[in-house]
């Protein structure tokens, strides 16, 4: 079985390269100070100007916490006349291994369309990275029922996605009401997330796709992250505020079992 997997998304954090190192070197001194031996695969996404450096202390002999580095975003096109955008071949050449997609905050803030996700994931498959891709409803009338626009989601965003390349996809089943709320989804409400997306994707992929890891995402913090990581069906966990907190980044890891 695959190991697994915890994200920190730091969005537009921290300020500087300063506090950048500042957070680093507290991961490192509180996994030392635990003496925790790491169970799960770790994933670092930091915001695109900060990736060659934490890249680069990621690397050190010296650094304990061996996590993949990973980006918050990416263009669908290699390089051209695209101001501002970042392209797969330049988080490659950066020893990116991931990359998030379809973030709730960038379709909200930035526009971005089940159509430009779809064009990102292949994109970013294209260039071999893998992709963590963001779903999930604004609101749940009833808590029981995960509405329909996650499967419309998943379905938008992985179509003529090679079957092959299921392997390379992670799902973040975030649902938006739960991120940065500090009201985070029962671990049965994500199980529930978790099977109605396997499904989907069964649906497209064959059953090829029954194991495809699916995260929960949304007001993940030391205190509940247990519940969903531990959790059966729920592959990790995506945290977003408290991976800038060395502490409570740390508590968050070694609360797989
Ligand atoms: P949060 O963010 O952990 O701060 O709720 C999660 C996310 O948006 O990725």
């Amino acid at each position: 079985m695959a190991k697994k997997l915890i994200i920190a998304n730091w969005k537009m954090n921290p300020q500087t390269g300063k506090e950048v190192e500042r957070i680093l070197v507290g991961y490192n001194k509180q996994l030392k100070t635990k003496n925790l031996k790491l169970k799960t695969d770790v994933v670092i996404c930091p915001p695109f100007v900060f990736l060659n450096s934490v890249g680069n202390l990621l690397k050190a002999k010296s650094y304990k916490l061996k996590a993949s580095l990973g980006a918050q975003d990416v263009f669908w096109e290699d390089k051209g006349a695209y101001t501002g955008e970042i392209s797969p071949a330049m988080l490659k050449d950066l020893k990116c291994g991931y990359v998030i997609i379809g973030h709730s905050e960038r379709r909200k803030y930035f526009g971005e369309t089940d159509e430009m996700i779809n064009k990102k994931i292949l994109a970013a498959l294209k260039a071999k990275l893998n992709v963590i891709l963001c779903v999930g409803e604004n609101y749940r009338e009833n808590h029981n029922e995960i509405p329909n626009v996650v499967e419309e989601q998943i379905a938008s965003a992985l179509a003529n996605v090679p079957k092959s390349a299921i392997n390379k996809i992670t799902v973040a089943y975030e649902p938006v009401w739960a991120i940065g709320t500090g009201i985070p989804d029962t671990p049965e409400g994500a199980m529930m997330a978790a099977v109605l997306i396997r499904k989907t994707a069964v649906g497209i992929f064959g059953p090829s796709a029954k194991n495809l890891r699916v995260v929960y995402g949304g007001s993940v913090n030391a205190e509940n992250a247990g519940n969903f990581i531990n959790h059966e069906g729920i592959d990790g966990v995506l945290v977003g505020g408290a991976s800038l907190d060395p502490q409570e980044f740390a508590k968050i890891i070694g609360s797989a079992i």
